[in-house]
This record gives structure tokens, sequence and C-alpha cells, in this order.
């Protein structure tokens, strides 16, 4: 069951109580298993286990202050939010659960825990008498409504009195928990098991050896789809252009390609087996008609001219071999006109779905790690409209929109 927790990203918060040296064992374990651990510790933790020990296990530089003192680089708390597949607190003090319940942001991790889009994991930890305590019994069902999990020894344990109420529970158990949640998570999404075609990045059209045409396509968008859908279950394959980012879910198995055709030649390869298709790419319409096998060189007057020809329409040929049961969505990167150019490559293209974004709109499009999509389903009056959002974001929307029409 481990498996689940392979390329996730989680946050371990830890606060400053004895069963902090806990967290080193859960930090190993997390590590172990597969997943990505970022500490964040309150400045009170420190008295009780040492950064250096944290960032050694996590293999990561330890977060606590708002600021690197040194440098005074800024960590950013929306950031480690926004990364974080999933977020726990172990050990989680009285004093924390309190800060955490009421909204007082006065350290990294409280401002993160309030910035987080992740499912939210706290382990309690303090004396008896202080879990009895009708303030902490407020503050964790305060918790549970915000959808928080409180993780805890469970009530036969108590009973046998194996271990105290307010004893942080063994982290072998907090692994098994977030283990859960992952598999859960991917068993009950309808994309669970389904075939999903990705394309992503720009492609590159040679000139000649040296040179190329492209665009400014990262593939940050087309690959946030791609671990969206991965971690609801889904075999996803990207055939990708050239580009940096990589997949964070190690099941998302990628094809990398070059050139317009080429990715044309692998995305007609899949298509036919795929249950989805998500047309993420910037693949240049037109391709150098003859590339030159030698550099050209820079001679005569005149500059030379290239001579371009049309790319195949990727996205248009898989909407002609489209089958009954199959979903194909388009992109439309616009920068003027956009309802009717992205309504037209709907139709032309014979798309399900098309996600408009318009580099009018700060903080869309190309390069960002944000995105402003409206999506248009055919056959639905009304499109859907979100507001600006992280890359992942955007696609756990998609991901929740493709959830219902496959
Ligand atoms: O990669 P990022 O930096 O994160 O940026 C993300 C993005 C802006 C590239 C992405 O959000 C996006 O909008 N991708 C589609 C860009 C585009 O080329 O759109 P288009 O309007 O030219 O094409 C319409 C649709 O046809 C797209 O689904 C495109 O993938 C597809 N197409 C286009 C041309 C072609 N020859 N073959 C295709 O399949």
């Amino acid at each position: 069951m481990k498996k689940h927790l392979e390329g996730k990203h989680i946050v371990l918060g830890i606060t400053g109580g004895i069963a902090a040296y806990k967290s080193a064992m859960l930090l190993r374990l997390l590590v172990k298993a597969g997943a990505e651990v970022q500490v964040v510790m309150t400045p009170s933790a420190k008295e009780f286990i040492t950064p250096v020990t944290l960032s050694v296990l996590s293999g990561k530089p330890v977060v606590s202050e708002f600021f690197t003192a040194n440098s005074g680089e800024w960590h950013s708390h929306v950031d480690l939010g926004l990364w974080a597949d999933a977020m726990v607190i172990a050990p989680a003090t009285a004093c924390t659960i309190g800060k955490m319940a009421n909204g007082v942001a006065d350290n990294m991790l409280v401002t993160t825990y309030l910035s987080s889009k992740a499912k939210v994991f706290v382990a309690p930890a303090m004396d008896l008498d202080m879990m009895a305590h009708p303030s902490t019994t407020e503050n964790l069902r305060r918790l549970r409504g915000y959808g928080n999990i409180i993780i805890e020894p469970a009530e036969g344990e108590l009973a046998s009195h194996l271990v105290g109420k307010g004893r942080m529970e063994e982290p072998e158990k907090i692994v098994d928990v977030l283990a859960s949640y992952f598999r859960d998570k991917e068993l009950t999404s309808p994309l669970a098991g389904k075939k999903v075609l990705v394309t992503a990045g720009p492609t590159r059209e040679k000139i000649d050896p040296v040179r190329y045409i492209s665009n400014y396509s990262t593939g940050k968008m087309a690959y946030a789809v791609a671990d969206e859908l991965a971690s609801r279950g889904a075999e996803v394959t990207v055939v990708s252009g050239p580009v940096t980012v990589k997949a964070a879910e190690p099941s998302v198995k990628v094809v990398e390609v070059e050139s317009g055709r080429e990715m044309a030649d692998a995305c007609l390869g899949l298509f036919p087996a795929s249950d989805i298709a998500v047309m993420c790419a910037a693949v240049a319409d037109y391709t150098v008609a003859n590339p030159s096998a030698t550099k050209m060189k820079r001679e005569g007057n005149l500059p030379p001219e290239i001579k371009l020809v049309k790319n195949p329409d990727i996205a248009c040929l898989l909407g002609g071999m489209k089958k009954p049961g199959q979903l194909l969505v388009g992109f439309a990167l616009e920068t003027d006109n956009e309802v009717c150019n992205a309504l037209d490559k709907m139709q032309r293209k014979n798309l399900d779905m098309i996600v408009l974004n318009s580099l009018r709109d700060n903080g869309a499009g190309f390069a960002t790690d944000t995105n402003k999509v409206t999506v248009f389903t055919r056959g639905e009056e009304s499109p859907a409209e979100f507001p600006l959002k992280s890359k992942r974001e955007v696609a756990a929307d998609l991901a929740d929109m493709m959830e219902t029409r496959v």
C-alpha cells in the first residue's frame, strides 16, 4: 500500500512537543515510501529536535522562518501550500491546534496550513489533561469541520491502556493513514484505470542543424494535467516536446518528441487505445519545407528565405478518428476574439471540450505557474469560467469536469 505515497509531495509540520523525536522516524518512513517531504518547523520545535537531522533525512533544507537569516530569502508559504499533495502536522501541540483552528498565522507552519489546498492530517500530542480540556476538544472539532483528518490512537488501544489519551499516533500508523488516503483517492475516481494521452510543450521545427522555429510553451500546464489525472488513478502517457519540467507522479509515461510531425506520429499510434486525449501542446502550425542539412551561412546581401509548409493538425486528425466513448479535449491559446476562435476550434477539430486561455489575462498562458481558463463543452450552453489559479488547481478543475464525462 505504501506505493501510493511514491512521488507524493508531503509537507511535514513539526511543532514543539516531546513527541517531536518521533517525527524523524515518520520522515524516514515517508521518504522510504518514495514521498518527497518538505519539513516546516515551528520555532519551539527546534528545542526538541534539530533541523540538521531533519534536513539530512529529507534531503531538503528545513523551513522554519519567513526569511532565511543570512540571505533574506523569502519562503513562500503559498507556494509550499500549493506544492503539497498532503500536509501532515505531527506532533501537533495544543498551541498549534488552537492557532490552526482560529487562523492565528504567526509562524511559517500555520501560514502554510492556511494556504494549503491539499488534505491536512493532524496528529495531536500533549498531556492527558490538555487533551481533555474543552478548548482542545472544541479546536479539534473545528479542524474536523475544516475537513482536516485528526489521527489519534484507536479507541481500542486507549481502552486497553496500551497508550494514554493525547499520545501521538505511531509513525507507521500515520504513514498507513496517508497511504490509504492516496489509494482511496485513486480508487474512487471514475478516471481510475482510464488510458489518457496528453500532449505537452512546444514543438521544434528545424531550419538547419543549429536553428529551429518554436514557441514559449514550457509544458507546465500539460504536466500538471498529467500529474492530476495520474493521481486519480488514470494511466497517463505524455507525448512531450522539448521541456525541462518533469512529471511528479511516477506512473506517468513520457514519449519524447521534437517536431510536430513526430508528435503527430506518436499520437496517432496511441490514440486508438486511449479513453481520453488532452491536447495541451503548442504545436507549431508550420514547419520548414526543406531544412538545410548543414549550417546556413551568412552569405550575400539578401537574408535567406525560409519556405514554410503546414504541419499536421494533430487534434483535428484525432477528432476525425474519434470513436464513441472517447473524450477529446483541446486547448485554445488566444490573443483576441477569444470565444469565437475557441468555439470554432472545438467545431473544426471535433473536440468534446475546449479549454480557452488568453494571453490578455495576466498570469495566464505560457510559462507561468498559474492559468485562467474558460471551458466550453460540446452541447452545453454555458461555459465553466474559472478565476486565476495555479496550473495544478486548473488541472484539478479540468479533471473534475472529465470525471463527469467518462
Ligand atoms: O506549456 P505552458 O508554458 O504551461 O503553457 C500552456 C499553454 C499556453 C501552451 C496551454 O495552456 C495551451 O493553451 N495549449 C494549446 C496552445 C495552442 O497551440 O493552441 P492552438 O489554439 O494553436 O491549438 C488548438 C488546439 O489544437 C490545441 O489543443 C493544440 O494542442 C491543437 N493543435 C494545434 C495545432 C496542431 N498542429 N496540432 C494540434 O494538435
